[in-house]
């Protein structure tokens, strides 16, 4: 019980962050990936109501960037919508999500006979972290009738952050919103708020007897958190995200958001300062994509995939790849708040080292 209590002011407290009025209400789950699917079986719920009792009549689908995480898909894919019900939207050259495209693609997917039921926007993306425009998918939701749920697993912390909340303007307007705490809000693994901006749309999802736990289904009752949340047992995921803020107070999450953002655009800039180091994309976050260009560019995808083999075989940096428009990319995402600029700065020359040795 002291879980349920501790959850229910820690999400009243993310809410009020994003800057929802007292309507709204949430829940903590265990990762992103299970909270973005409790979101779109809300949205379901919200837009198809009969597919909970009756299962599918229609072909249902969500318009979503082409850079939203996978497990937007699997969730997609898990509710029955195939391929074509996950319709994934180009983005611009920041990897936003390019909402000039969205009447266009909701056209054509009515034409096929599918029935869309969501919009995801992505706060931050997770190969780039880009910010899609939040205001314009909510004008577009709006218009449309449209579900609109923000993934903000990653980036949705900057509602926390005066200096950067600007990214995800409009994030306010979304129907629900994901932000991990695990990501830079320091918690250990999993920890995960689910925020629906009209609470009482949570009480729908999982709509079901368990007369064991709770009486009626109907009723909204906040400290059952098994009418709300996939899970029926719970990591007490509250007490971790409560202690935080009790120890260190809430501006603990601000300067971490802001200390790895700033960290982000130093680093960008340690890397246009290299001339054999080329950036993919000016970073709105604290992932930075970048490649070593000492080689011919047709040798480059292979080249760099060798350098962050040869870079985690040192044992001396841990950084991941990705690909952007056919082209191999190093990725860092910069989440320890012990990491330096200096430790960015040795990660280049460390870089160059293992390169020259070949
Ligand atoms: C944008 C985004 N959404 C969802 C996820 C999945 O979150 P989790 O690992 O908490 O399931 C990630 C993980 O990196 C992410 O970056």
């Amino acid at each position: 019980m002291a879980s349920n209590a501790l959850e229910r002011v820690v999400t009243d407290w993310v809410a009020k962050k994003i800057g929802y009025n007292t309507d709204a209400a949430g829940l903590l789950t265990s990762g992103g990936s299970l909270a973005n699917l409790t979101a779109l079986l809300t949205a379901r719920k919200a837009q198809a109501t009969e597919v909970w009792e009756e299962g599918h009549n229609e072909q249902l689908a969500v318009l979503v960037s082409e850079e939203a995480h996978y497990c937007i898909d699997r969730a997609a894919r898990i509710m029955g919508m195939g391929s074509k019900g996950i319709i994934k939207v180009p983005v611009n050259e920041r990897y936003q999500i390019r909402t000039d495209l969205l009447e266009e693609y909701l056209q054509k997917a009515k034409t096929e006979g599918l029935k869309v039921i969501a919009v995801i926007g992505c706060a931050g993306s997770t190969a780039t972290g880009s910010y899609d425009d939040l205001n314009a998918l909510a004008d577009f939701c709006k218009k449309h009738h449209l579900w609109l749920h923000v993934d903000g697993a990653h980036g949705g912390a900057v509602v926390f952050s005066e200096k950067y909340r600007h990214l995800a303007k409009g994030i306010e307007r979304a129907d629900s919103v994901v932000i991990d705490f695990h990501k830079m809000l320091m918690t250990p693994a999993l920890n995960t708020a689910l925020i629906f901006k009209n609470g009482e749309d949570s009480y729908r999802t999982f709509a079901q007897k368990a007369q064991y736990l709770w009486d009626s289904q109907q009723t909204p009752e906040w400290y059952h958190s098994g009418k709300r949340a996939f899970e029926c047992t719970k990591f007490m995921m509250s007490v971790k995200v409560y202690s935080i803020l009790k120890t260190y107070g809430e501006e603990v999450f601000a300067e971490n958001v802001n200390r790895l953002y700033d960290l982000g655009k130093a680093f960008a800039k340690m890397i246009r300062e290299r001339p054999d180091f080329e950036l993919a994309v000016e970073p709105e976050a604290n992932i930075v994509n970048f490649r070593y260009k000492k080689v011919p560019e047709s040798e480059l995808n292979e080249y760099n995939s060798a350098i962050r083999q040869s870079l985690l075989e040192s044992g001396k940096f841990y950084i991941v790849q990705t690909m952007l428009q056919g082209k191999r990319y190093l990725r860092t995402s910069i989440m320890n708040p012990l990491t330096t600029e200096q430790d960015l700065a040795a990660l280049l020359d460390e870089i160059v080292q293992l390169a020259t040795q070949g």
